[in-house]
């Protein structure tokens, strides 16, 4: 019965972006005329495929009431956790009466609001009769050193390396049973990375490099560049 497989997308944004060293966590930073997660959450709704967008929020976050967008009737607001993928479970975890185990999930970090419609749909046309499911990812241009303290050891086979970006797409069962299996696992930094520690081997899908993830301060202006510079 694939024809009653649903889409949901989950949003993690409970983080307190330290790394930006802002006044407060760096998706509610402005940028473009809106906040950081006001662009990744409506680019998201555009796509028009998801059945709702579920966003985990910090409990001592007095920013998110605030913004329209946290009204939207696509949009379902769950607890943030210690940890980014103590957020993304809590998100699973509170849509457990409304998804479907066979369900398609697709995780994207608040923090990346370059996100397109072409990159959200390649992603689905390309793994939506996949088992597993999986990520998108930029192959690396550089060369790569294999480093000790300050001096290179070795270069590591580039062929074989990619970055991981979001969304990463998977089913409902298998992701949230792979995030129970490995929770408290400090080296659980993404989705793929719980359901590799199941012995599964999730896809990779080529994305787009304008899909940047706001980390330090000069990623806003890095951001604010490529939306001006984007048409889709
Ligand atoms: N995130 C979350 N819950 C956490 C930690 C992070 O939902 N406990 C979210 C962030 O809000 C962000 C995404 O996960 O949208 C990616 O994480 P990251 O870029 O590391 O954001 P922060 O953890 O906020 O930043 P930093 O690591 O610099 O503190
Ligand atoms: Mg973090």
């Amino acid at each position: 019965m694939t024809d009653s497989i649903k889409f949901w997308a989950v949003v993690p944004a409970a983080g307190v972006g330290k790394r930006m060293n802002a006044d407060r966590p760096k998706q509610y930073l402005e940028l473009a005329g809106k906040t950081v997660i006001e662009h990744t959450l409506l680019r998201l709704l555009k796509a028009d495929v998801f059945a709702a967008v579920v966003v985990a929020i910090s409990e001592e976050d007095p920013y998110w009431p605030e913004l329209e967008v946290s009204t939207h009737e696509k949009i379902i607001t769950a607890a943030g956790g210690k940890e980014r993928a103590d957020s993304v479970l809590s998100a699973l975890k509170s849509m457990r009466d409304l998804a479907s185990d066979n369900d398609w999930v697709l995780v994207h970090d608040a923090a990346r609001p370059c996100i397109t419609a072409t990159d959200i749909q390649h992603l689905i046309a390309s793994l939506v009769n996949d088992e597993v499911g999986g990520i998108l990812a930029l192959s690396s241009h550089d060369t790569l050193k294999n480093v000790q303290g300050d001096s290179i050891v070795g270069t590591l086979d580039r062929r074989h390396i990619w970055r991981a970006l979001t969304p990463q797409m998977f089913r409902y069962d298998l992701l949230k049973n792979a995030l129970e299996a490995a929770e408290g696992n400090p080296a659980i930094t993404d989705e793929a990375s719980a359901l590799e520690l199941q012995g599964l081997q999730p896809k990779i899908v080529e994305g787009r490099p304008d899909n940047i993830k706001i980390t330090r301060p000069e990623d806003l202006e890095l951001a604010q560049f490529y939306m001006e510079h984007q048409h889709d």
